[in-house]
């Protein structure tokens, strides 16, 4: 379920502030200018089929937005494949240190799941986005990323530069004091 949890910075063993409705999290989120929106979620036989089956909201979000460039990005379990472990761990933790980047990063959910930790106002928002979830981080928000150890999600992702996704490291280890994506799912579950 698409979960909003709210922790101060300095105290990431609080007890968060959780927010499940969509209309609620949006609104949190709108109030740090941080956009995220629910779309129908669409039948998608294949990951070649995502721009397509999306065709209508990519046009309207770019349209309003001024991307440039959409492209879509896979990543599922592998149980035939032994290097799947190996390449899941190099996928999680390019971006699992708290960065910056130039660009917004805005990423739609086709299917399955992974959280956004945004640094804002002396906050920690994670967001723990799922099929038909839309968010937007604005330029220059310091945030980071966790899909998890096992790592199963399909997302349209949405860039203003051509460059694509450059990432900037702040070099702060905050990150790691916080809840992983596994934490989470698993005390949620529980
Ligand atoms: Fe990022």
């Amino acid at each position: 379920m698409t979960t909003l949890l709210v922790l101060p910075e300095d105290r990431p063993d609080a007890a968060p502030e959780v927010i499940f409705d969509s209309a609620g999290i949006a609104a949190r989120l709108a109030a740090d200018g941080v956009r995220f929106e629910r779309w129908a979620v669409r039948d998608v036989p294949a990951v070649d089929d995502v721009l397509s089956a999306y065709a209508d909201e990519v046009k309207r979000i770019s349209e309003a937005e001024g991307f440039i460039q959409v492209d879509v990005a896979s990543l599922h379990p592998d149980p035939t494949d032994p290097e799947w472990p190996a390449k899941a761990a190099a996928a999680r933790s390019k971006f699992l240190e708290e960065h910056t980047h130039d660009d917004g990063e805005v990423r739609f959910f086709v299917d399955g799941r992974g959280a956004f930790y945004l640094r804002l106002g002396g906050k920690v928002l994670i967001v723990i986005c799922e099929a038909g979830d839309l968010i937007s981080v604005p330029a220059d928000t310091r945030h980071w990323f966790d899909m998890g150890t096992n790592p199963s999600f399909t997302a349209i992702r949405f860039f203003l530069v051509e460059e694509g996704w450059v990432g900037r490291f702040t070099g702060d280890p905050i990150a790691s004091r916080f809840p992983r994506l596994d934490d989470l799912v698993a005390s949620s579950a529980s």
